[in-house]
């Protein structure tokens, strides 16, 4: 089979002996000096399992096949919000997942299995795991129109909200990105949201949100998740997976959860036992249990939870200025871009990835005389980019962009 388009590139990277190799594929988080980051808050929440578990007062059992108790209820609780009344009248039923791909596994598991549908929305470009996902449950995967072709880097909204309005048959399930669009990094306005949520609940469709970057778009973690909630407040029952890989940094812990928002406490019961038996229990039985003790606690004890925030905006604040930093050092090298050279869209665009607008072919020379590494979509994970990089990896664009 050929390589994963994200994970194969880092493998790639790994084999490229060249000294300054630059990768920029997989969505991860590095410090200005290029190193992984452990946040202190889950530094402190490991120190803290640790001594529960020396001193006898935890174990390692298995968990029961939903997860962990205390973190379902608080991860339901930092997406949906304290104004939730889903959560108030009873009406979700959550699952701890491995980590986002999980959640949204066993949602399209559930969606096949559970709800008796055979197709699946997806925008135009997703996330490239998705469309696999879907398949594997069995669904057939569609595409609604998303980025706007005339740009390439700007959401067509208007094209966006036309299908989904009146193409894509009532009652059908959609995917959405919570936020920071991944690969695009553009998303809806809050009042394209709106709109958005108020055709879903005229066309009855089913909104399956995928929420990797809740936290660490803008750093605030109510803004971020401020288009789910507009749909529960809206009516709509959306299915919304999360993932704490990112916004904790977790990755190799694999901890999330998917949420099914139902329409009453009954039914949400009744989803939960089907997704335990039909979906999880043939699978892998039950989710993994340590990342999800640390999650739970620095999501539940205040000062832990103050520090992670903290955190946040540091994190999102570093991708923020090497946005800037990489826009900036283009436009004085006078890079060729569609906007006529201003790179805006660099700083326009949130979360981890900036939707360079760089062809595959540009993609693989940078890869091939630079050592860069990008998606062949022209994703690059600024996230991952240091200070010191700005400059090397501005002009090797800047080299392949002008042939
Ligand atoms: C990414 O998009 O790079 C991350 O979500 C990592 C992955 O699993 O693809």
């Amino acid at each position: 089979m050929p390589a994963d388009p994200i994970l194969g590139m880092t493998a790639m990277f790994l084999e490229d002996k060249f000294p300054k190799k630059v990768n920029l594929g997989q969505g991860v988080y590095r410090t200005d000096e290029g190193k992984p980051y452990v946040l202190s808050s889950i530094k402190e929440a490991e120190g803290r399992v640790a001594s529960e578990l020396q001193s006898g007062r935890t174990f390692k059992e298995y968990l029961p096949i939903e997860g962990d108790a205390t973190f379902r209820k608080l991860s339901a609780e930092l997406v949906f919000g304290a104004g939730s009344a889903a959560l108030r009248e009873g009406r979700v039923a959550t699952m701890q997942t491995i980590s986002g791909t999980g959640a949204v596994s066993v949602a399209a598991s559930t969606l096949r299995l559970v709800g008796g549908f055979t197709e699946i929305y997806l925008p135009e470009p997703s996330w490239s795991n998705h469309a696999q996902i879907f398949g594997a449950a069995g669904l057939e995967v569609r595409s609604y129109p998303y980025l706007d072709k005339r740009t390439g880097t700007t959401l067509d909204f208007e094209a966006m909200h036309e299908a989904l309005a009146t193409m894509v048959p009532a009652g059908s399930a959609v995917l959405l990105h919570a936020c920071a669009h991944n690969p695009t990094g553009v998303d809806p306005t809050p009042e394209q949201w709106e709109v958005l949520a108020g055709t879903f609940a005229k066309r009855g469709l089913l909104a399956v949100f995928d929420s990797a970057y809740q936290g660490y778009a803008s750093g605030d973690l109510d803004a971020d998740a401020a288009s789910v909630r507009c749909f529960e407040a809206a009516g709509v029952l959306p299915i919304v997976c999360q993932s704490y890989a990112k916004s904790m940094g977790l990755y190799g812990e694999r901890v999330g959860a998917v949420n099914f928002v139902t329409a009453s406490a009954a039914e949400a019961a009744a989803v939960l036992s089907n997704v335990k038996q039909r979906v999880v229990r043939p699978v892998y039985s039950s989710p993994p249990l340590h990342g999800a003790r640390l999650a739970s606690l620095v999501l539940g004890d205040p000062a832990l939870s103050a520090a992670w925030r903290a955190e946040l905006l540091v994190m999102a604040g570093r991708v923020r200025r090497m946005r800037a930093e990489l826009a900036a050092a283009l436009v004085r090298l006078g890079a060729p871009a569609p906007d006529g050279g201003r790179w805006e869209h660099l700083t326009a665009q949130i979360g981890m990835f900036a939707y360079t607008g760089l062809s595959a072919q540009h993609v693989d020379a940078l890869r091939e005389r630079y050592h860069v590494y990008m998606t062949r979509d022209g994703r690059a994970c600024m996230a991952a980019l240091k200070p010191d990089d700005v400059e090397y990896v501005a002009g090797a664009m800047n080299k392949v962009l002008r042939g």
